[in-house]
């Protein structure tokens, strides 16, 4: 269908799909297990406070975490106070970041209340200007062509020596009624980036009130494209769950890339998948369930070895249920056999050693429910 891989600014991705942010969740060991299985053009850490990487605090520290495999990264920064955000991006340059992203789309309290994430939507000229001192910064620490190579991973490429880029990623609008109305901000603020150097914008095409339910707005994100003209990609985003999601929003829209959060954390290999299915039509034969519970250990694994056990047991507590929604074949799921067993198993875990056990004894056919016995219904909270 005509898909090319995503070109942001100097750089040229290896395809056009993008591991959102999502706080909590796409740390720098789940980053890899999607990368692992490919199709990832670029992937972004959670929301970073500048004022904490600036500190050297070390939760902010263990949020930027990036190595030499999770190439190309993107670094999103939020924050209103221009700058302590030209500070953070420096920060984010001298750390390894190959794209720095403000966050203009982040609907929590915490962050809204002291006017960030999606807060700047209701205050322009503060988000416009907040960019513009950003791109200042990175102009003044360019890279040079040696500095480059080591950030962008083997499949992506630069044109040429000079600065890292700066996206940023909104929401269509505060308010559903300005967006119904027509009066949503996202493509004039789309525009006045593009006019201050910003190479690249993703919006979530919801609006702020939305915060993740409803129905995302294909026609809200089309608007942005229209009204850039090409001048800047537009990245759309929101409830692609699978490969034909990707192709549909890129149809509706006209958007250059796709950015994929939620989705991905029970499908690390919804990449893979989805470029395969946008550039030959052909998506790929499912992971077998001995790849999907190797993933599952190697993700614990990795979060062992960066951060400790402790940690390691909290995420994979809380992930198991994701995971699981793809773990069985879909006879089994059709047979109404579930992963109950599996879930409580590691949710119960004690250490290290016990997770490994109820995986290897998952691999062996056990810890399923029986027939009818148990249905994947729940939804995991993220
Ligand atoms: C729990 C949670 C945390 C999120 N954290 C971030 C974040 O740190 N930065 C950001 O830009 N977006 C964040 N998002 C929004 C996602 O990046 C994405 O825009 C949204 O989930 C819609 O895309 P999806 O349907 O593919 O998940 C978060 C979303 C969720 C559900």
């Amino acid at each position: 269908m005509g898909v090319s891989p995503l070109q942001l600014g100097p750089i040229r991705l290896e395809t056009s799909l993008l591991l959102a942010p999502i706080a909590g969740y796409c740390d720098l060991a789940f980053r890899t297990i999607c990368r692992e299985f490919g199709g990832v053009g670029l992937a972004c850490t959670d929301l970073l406070s500048p004022q904490g990487l600036l500190r050297g605090t070390a939760t902010s520290l263990d949020l930027a975490k990036t190595n030499a495999f999770d190439k190309p990264i993107g670094m999103q920064l939020y924050g209103s106070d221009p700058e302590i955000m030209a500070a953070g991006a420096r920060w984010a340059v001298e750390h390894g970041a190959t794209v720095v992203d403000i966050n203009m789309g982040c609907p929590v309290d915490k962050v809204t209340k002291k006017d960030g994430g999606s807060k700047l939507l209701t205050d322009l000229s503060r988000a416009v200007g907040i960019a513009a001192r950003v791109v200042k910064e990175l102009e003044s620490c360019a890279l040079t062509a040696g500095e480059w190579s080591a950030r962008l991973g083997a499949a992506s490429s630069v044109a040429a020596s000079g600065p890292v880029p700066l996206t940023c990623k909104m929401r269509l609008c505060w308010h559903d009624a300005d967006y119904h109305a027509g009066r949503a901000c996202s493509p004039h603020l789309a525009r006045m980036l593009a006019d201050v150097g910003v190479v690249g914008v993703t919006v979530h095409g919801r609006t702020t009130e939305m915060k993740f339910s409803g129905e995302v707005q294909l026609a809200g994100i089309a608007r942005v494209v229209d009204e850039v003209g090409g001048r800047i990609p537009v990245i759309g985003n929101g409830d692609v769950r699978t490969p034909q999601d990707a192709a549909r929003m890129i149809a509706a829209t006209g958007c250059s890339g796709v950015m994929i959060g939620r989705g991905a954390i029970s499908t690390p290999w919804l990449f893979r998948d989805a470029w395969s299915f946008l550039t030959t039509g052909q998506v790929p034969p499912e992971p077998s369930l001995d790849e999907k519970i190797a993933m599952i250990g190697r993700y614990f694994t990795l979060m062992r070895q960066q951060r400790d056990d402790r940690y390691a047991l909290m995420q994979i507590r809380r992930r198991i249920s994701w995971f699981a929604k793809r773990l069985l074949t879909d006879e089994e799921r059709a047979a109404r056999v579930g992963c109950k067993p599996l879930k409580e198993a590691i949710r119960t875990a004690a250490d290290a050693e016990a997770v490994f056990a109820s995986l290897d004894a998952f691999r062996c056919g056990g810890l399923r429910s029986a027939p009818g016995m148990d249905v994947e219904t729940e939804s995991p909270a993220v």
